[in-house]
């Protein structure tokens, strides 16, 4: 990874004496650290420490007389490409989330464009408090990644969550939001989440796809420099930074937004559950519960939805184009079969009869599968892990393309 210039927002909690050790893992990478810090954070971690570590001057003061001819705040935030806030107080999460600019940390957090990743620490009641809690919902909604925290024995006696994740723990994820800008130039066209099969007015037939797969792919495509177009079915998740997205619900939907918008996209990524089948006829109003009684029950007929991937493949040109298989048993044949029929250029196949794995979780363990017939095994990873991994098989076979 090319050095990055990453500025270390400090504020004021108990975590800030493990802030040394981050400064120095993010050295060790070879980016170009600043600090800045409150007033606060100066009563936890000495800025004389900081600034023999980044050998940087550390930044306290919004009115500094140093900086003539310059205003410090904007500087500092145009400087950064990625700002991390460690720790994050629960002060400094709500200062974010209304937009207060009164010290130079947060006039930084507003001003800047760069990526901003917290990594909270705080008191587990502080943590769990409606207003932490949806003050994390608000930043995350505007694109602000979250590390931790974890939970353990806190410094001030309570056990539970509220722990800083631990300095290398922060690095790994700083540097999944750097990334490379290795899919500059690129349009990405990746689908994510369930659709919702319409029965009446109220009912539909869904599944329990969560996106969290696609989203973390559209997310890593990004980071990657790649312009993003997420299609979004059922899901409750927030848009990443930087991703234009389109909300769909049915598989019809899908169908015509995916098609919609292939002209722009250079490299297609399939990852959302989408229905095989959807009820024949959908009922304008609600069915009522009496005249099911009366009739003893009802039946649906299904009718098959049709197969947005092998639409895309027949219409696929230079573009590189990814399957997800989701399969319970079998998941290799399966996915070989799956690829052979659709003609897609890499098949990302996982096996949902796994706790730990597919639907819903955090985690995915999948096989990455070419048309020549290579199968590569990927073991249980975070998806934003696995993400960069199936990005880096797309880049490996764009390049090979390419010759
Ligand atoms: C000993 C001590 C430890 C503290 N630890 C934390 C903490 O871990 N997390 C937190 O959100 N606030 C903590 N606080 C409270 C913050 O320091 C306080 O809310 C402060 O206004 C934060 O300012 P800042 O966000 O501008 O740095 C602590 C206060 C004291 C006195």
């Amino acid at each position: 990874m090319e050095p990055r210039r990453i500025l270390l927002a400090i504020t004021g909690g108990i975590a800030a004496y493990k802030v040394p050790e981050l400064v120095r893992s993010l050295g060790r990478a070879g980016h170009d650290v600043s600090c800045a810090m409150t007033a606060s954070a100066t009563r936890f971690v000495s800025p004389l420490a900081l600034q023999t570590l980044t050998g940087a001057p550390v930044r306290q003061d919004l009115f500094d007389p140093s900086e003539e001819g310059e205003i410090d705040h904007i500087r500092l935030a145009d400087w950064a490409d990625l700002v991390i806030v460690a720790p994050a107080t629960a002060n400094v999460l709500g200062r974010m989330c209304h937009g207060l600019a009164d010290d130079l940390v947060s006039a930084v957090l507003l001003a800047t464009r760069a990526p901003i990743l917290v990594a909270p620490a705080m008191n587990v009641n502080m943590w769990s408090h409606p207003a932490t809690r949806a003050n994390l919902e608000t930043l995350a909604q505007r694109g602000v990644r979250r590390v931790g925290p974890g939970a353990g024995e806190l410094a001030c006696g309570w056990e539970g969550e509220g722990r800083m994740a631990e300095p290398e723990e922060i690095a790994a994820e700083a540097e999944l939001l750097l990334g490379s800008k290795t899919l500059e130039g690129e349009t990405v066209l990746v689908t994510a989440g369930g659709t919702s099969e319409p029965i009446d007015a109220v009912r539909s037939i869904t599944n329990r796809s969560s996106g969290k797969m696609g989203f973390a792919l559209a997310e890593e495509a990004a980071c990657r420099g790649a312009r993003v177009i997420l299609v979004a079915g059922v899901t409750a998740l927030a848009t990443p930074a930087g991703v234009e997205r389109q909300d769909v619900s049915s598989a019809l939907e899908m169908r015509e937004a995916v098609l919609g918008r292939l002209e722009d996209a250079s490299i297609v990524i399939k990852a959302a559950a989408v229905a095989d089948f959807r009820p024949e006829v959908r009922e304008e109003s609600k069915i009522k519960k009496e005249s099911l009684e009366s009739a003893s029950g009802i039946t649906l007929r299904l009718v098959t939805n049709p197969d947005i991937l092998a639409e895309v493949c027949a219409r696929k040109g230079d573009r590189l184009v990814v399957g997800f298989a989701a399969e319970s048993e079998n998941v290799v044949p399966a996915a070989r079969r799956k690829i052979e029929r659709k003609g897609c250029d890499l098949m990302v196949a996982n096996d949902i009869s796994r706790s730990d794995a597919g639907f819903g979780v955090d985690t995915n363990a999948v096989y990455l599968l070419t048309p020549d017939g290579e199968v590569e095994e990927l073991p249980l990873s975070s998806k934003r892990v696995v993400a960069a991994h199936v990005l880096d098989r797309v880049e490996k076979l764009r390049s090979e393309r390419r010759g």
